[in-house]
């Protein structure tokens, strides 16, 4: 017993070393090296939009690491890590106080005197919060008390889009975090799957706040440009703009974004393929600024006629009729399941029998094997990782969190997409693997 025990740990160590070697493999094939985590300076893959094959490689790392440490480590030191750990807190401060902004301008360190005075934060409180990030190398110590950005803190500058999604979760989403058991025992959230029954309207509540996040934002100019530079940025964190570069776009003509927010897919999709007719749809004030963002960023696919901006709304009307594509990123999560059938049924509608809907977002994979569902997964991993990767599979499983804390929504397995797709008269076709996320393809259903 003992034994075999043994080899799984050895096995993990493989893999461990295996999976690392191809990620330094990719960061070579850029011709730049590998990074540092004390780098101040982005590597030139940190900003390339197709990482497939590093991400591949890091679900392996990040799974059989934490599955090698969990087994290792003693089990006291473990569970409590997992909520011994502030760093959103710390986070949230230098977001909003704009540290990284700061430290910029400055590459080789400023004195914590210097910084605190510049940010109008304590001197001593602030080395605490910057020392501590130090740790997992998000800011560095140069020399005493003199702090410098690295490649990690360069995110929490207020120009980095990944990191106004990180600062919605740092400020936000760690309140709607901290009343989870309340919503669960109070009589009217428990057993609720209304959308204004979510965590985020109870913690909330006594503010006042009724509706949902949509409604929340249509009055808030400020929240609303950070949400949509968020959403970019989500797409980064995600490696989403992976099915840029991994979906036949050259075998389609016409592609509707549903909910498409100012064109975080859209826009790079228009300026890749310059063939595509693409139609952005979403609420009236979202279309609005979409329609400046576009001006601004790529005028020329609106003036040579291959863009449109169509204003609906996805639970009451259809979407424009016929096009090869219907694409939904991030937008079947937001829903529970009645609205999320109801709004495919919509698209279904418009349809042709040629036409693909195409949902992107995060999917979930169980830990077990299940004997007859099928996965449909390209990847399995070796043993004795987990079958969904374990730690591998982290953000998608907090993702599923997210939109529960903030639409009492969540995220689904495929076995759950097929069931709303079928729901709504769709049947699923094609399922691409794109680490974080999958791009699920869904077809009309022939009766
Ligand atoms: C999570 S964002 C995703 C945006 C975009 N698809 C992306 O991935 O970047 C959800 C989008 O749904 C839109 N939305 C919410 N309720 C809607 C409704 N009733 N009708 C149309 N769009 C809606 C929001 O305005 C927002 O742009």
């Amino acid at each position: 017993m003992s034994d075999l025990n043994e080899i799984k740990l050895e096995a993990l160590l493989d893999i461990i070393n295996s999976s690392a070697r191809q990620a330094i493999a990719e960061y070579k094939k850029t011709g730049h090296g590998v990074p540092s985590t004390d780098s101040s300076t982005f590597h030139p893959l940190d900003l390339i939009s197709d990482t497939l094959a590093l991400r591949k490689a890091i679900r392996l790392l990040e799974g059989s690491y934490q599955q090698l440490c969990s087994t290792l480590a003693p089990p006291q030191h473990t569970v409590f890590s997992f909520v011994h750990n502030y760093n959103w807190a710390c986070i949230d401060v230098v977001m909003r106080a704009r540290i990284a902004d700061v430290l910029d301008r400055h590459p080789d360190g400023l004195s914590v005197d210097k910084l605190a005075d510049a940010v109008n934060l304590d001197k001593s409180k602030t080395a605490h919060v910057l020392r501590a990030l130090s740790v997992v190398g998000c800011f560095k110590e140069v020399a005493r008390d003199i702090f410098a950005n690295t490649r990690l803190s360069l995110i929490l500058k207020s120009t980095n889009d990944a990191g106004c999604i990180t600062r919605i979760h740092s400020q936000y989403f760690s309140k709607y975090a901290g009343v989870l058991y309340e919503t669960m025992t109070d009589p009217e959230y428990a057993r609720s799957y209304e959308v204004d029954k979510a965590p985020r309207v109870f913690a909330f509540r006594k503010d006042g706040m009724e509706g949902n996040y949509w409604e929340m934002m249509r009055n808030d100019d400020e929240s609303r440009d950070i949400f949509h530079r968020g959403m970019i940025g989500h797409s980064e964190i995600m490696g989403a703009s992976a099915v840029l570069h991994h979906y036949p776009w050259d075998k389609v003509s016409s592609v509707v974004d549903i909910a498409s927010g100012i064109g975080a897919f859209s826009m790079p999709l228009a300026k890749m393929f310059p063939h595509l007719r693409i139609t952005n749809q979403d609420l009236p004030e979202i279309m609005k600024e979409a329609q400046n963002a576009w001006q601004k960023n790529a005028s020329e696919s609106i003036l040579n006629g291959r863009i449109e901006f169509v204003v609906f709304d996805l639970l009451e009307d259809v979407p424009v009729a016929g096009k090869d594509v219907y694409y939904l990123r991030n937008i079947i999560h937001d829903w529970p399941d009645a609205e999320a059938t109801k709004i495919l049924h919509n698209i279904r509608k418009v349809m042709e029998p040629s036409s693909r809907v195409l949902i992107h977002e995060c999917v979930l994979f169980h830990a077990f094997q299940e004997p007859g569902v099928e996965t449909k997964r390209s990847s399995i991993p070796p043993e004795p990782m987990l079958p969904n990767f374990g730690a591998g599979s982290y953000n998608a499983f907090q993702q599923d969190l997210c939109m529960w804390l903030a639409h009492n929504a969540k995220a689904r397995t495929l076995d759950e997409l097929k069931t709303i797709g079928a729901a709504a008269g769709l049947v699923l076709t094609r399922v691409h693997d794109f680490v974080d996320t999958m791009a699920i393809e869904f077809m009309i259903a022939q009766n």
